[in-house]
């Protein structure tokens, strides 16, 4: 990772600063049930109001794909924001761009905030429309990106308007950046790699490049039936990708010459189906009845990745090692989870967790208070881990070296 400028390096005292948040957070009958990313972007807007610069928070939510979808107006949000911002003025723009956004700015003071409509009403957003990012960046004197979790879009937010305006990192996209460097491009070894979900086939890049990162590399998950199929075992009616077979013996054999040690379950928790209070058993992974599914490891693998966990210093975790969401197959995640936090409390371990279900499992399971970091991001969580060079992050390095 290359170098990036942060607010420190900003001097926005009454200027006004497009600050590019990711406030793509779950509604149902248009209220906010997990205000997480919100929360989470108030050191930034603080940092800059309190010194004085006019805060203009632009961000998408969903997927309106350049049109206006009434049930994704960031309206929503204003509420939530203004209630985690005591004292200061929170104003709503109906539209992001033109006379709409350029009225309610014009009436904004130093150390008040305004929220802009989707960005995504715009097709010029996701095109990264030249005249679309122009119209944006007319808006303010300053950018400043802090919205990690939408790094690996090259829209028009993310990536355009940091070329026009003197650019920045907010505070949570360099926590962000910060503990998942500190994690996987200069970690502490051993680390562990822990990747659960339900298909190579969507993780396959994310694998191949954490052989080369992780000392272990913990396979759970329905994931996980593919590597035992691919190595021979009867995983009855699970989950399975069997045409997936061929790519998962090669990460073996790759996982040997790295020296890398993949962790496989030993022992799994059946059923027939996938039921909260289901009649479950315990079975070692070699004797999965035909009828039967995998729906968690089983107490056997959650003790061996534990002890695995505490010679290690440094953990990456992306995804559930079984159906959490249905006890019982909630345990070896639980389990596994309990152990982190309590390596991590006892300073060590560095745990790093991302993604929308590993975060919900940790919460789950209890911990996600004990966790050193959790990230914001989904989708760019599983690119960084790839190894790809996200385009948000890349432009602010540019902007860095401008
Ligand atoms: C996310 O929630 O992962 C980000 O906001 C990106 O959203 P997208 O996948 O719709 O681009």
């Amino acid at each position: 990772m290359g170098a990036f400028r942060t607010l420190d390096d900003l001097d926005p005292d009454g200027k006004t600063v497009l600050v590019r948040v990711d406030f793509n957070v779950p509604l149902r009958d248009g209220q906010v049930t997990d205000a997480t990313r919100i929360a989470r972007s108030l050191p930034t807007i603080e940092a800059l109001a309190s010194r004085g610069a006019r805060v203009v928070l632009i961000s998408h939510l969903g997927r309106p794909q350049g049109a206006r979808v009434p049930e994704l107006s960031l309206k929503a949000l204003v509420v939530p924001l203004a209630g985690r911002l005591p004292g200061r003025r929170v104003v709503f723009a109906g539209d992001c761009v033109g006379p709409e956004a350029e009225a309610a700015l014009a009436n904004l003071g130093a150390g008040e905030v305004a929220l802009l409509e989707n960005l995504r009403f715009h097709p010029g957003e996701e095109a990264n429309d030249g005249d679309f990012a122009a119209a944006l960046a007319a808006l303010g004197d300053l950018y400043v990106d802090d919205a990690f979790a939408v790094a690996h879009r090259a829209h028009a937010s993310v990536v355009g308007v940091a070329r026009l305006l003197p650019s920045a990192a907010g505070r949570l996209m360099q926590a962000e950046l910060d503990n998942l460097g500190a994690a996987l491009e200069t970690p502490k070894h051993p680390v562990m790699a822990l990747i659960g979900g339900a298909k190579i086939s969507t993780k396959l890049g994310l694998l191949g490049n954490l052989l080369d990162k992780a000392d272990f590399l913990v396979i759970g998950g329905a994931m996980a039936n593919t590597f035992l199929h691919a190595l021979g075992a009867e995983v009855g009616a699970s989950l399975c990708e069997p045409d997936m077979a061929a790519s998962a013996r090669a990460l073996f054999e790759r996982a040997q010459a790295t020296g890398c040690e993949v962790v496989l379950p030993v022992d799994a928790v059946v059923a027939a189906k996938l039921e909260p209070g289901v009649a479950a058993e315990t079975v070692p992974v070699a004797q999965v009845p035909p009828d039967m599914m995998i729906l968690d490891i089983g107490p056997a693998t959650a003790a061996a990745v534990s002890a695995k966990l505490a010679a290690c210093r440094t953990l990456i975790w992306n995804g559930p090692l079984g159906c959490f969401e249905v006890p019982p197959f909630d345990a070896g995640t639980n389990a596994v989870a309990a152990k982190a936090a309590e390596l991590t409390r006892a300073g060590r371990l560095f745990s790093v967790a991302g993604g929308g279900d590993t975060l919900a499992a940790l919460a789950h399971a209890g911990v996600a208070g004990e966790i050193s970091y959790l990230s914001t991001a989904g989708g760019a969580f599983l690119e960084w881990l790839q190894g790809k060079t996200l385009p948000g992050v890349a432009a602010l390095e540019e902007a860095a070296a401008r």
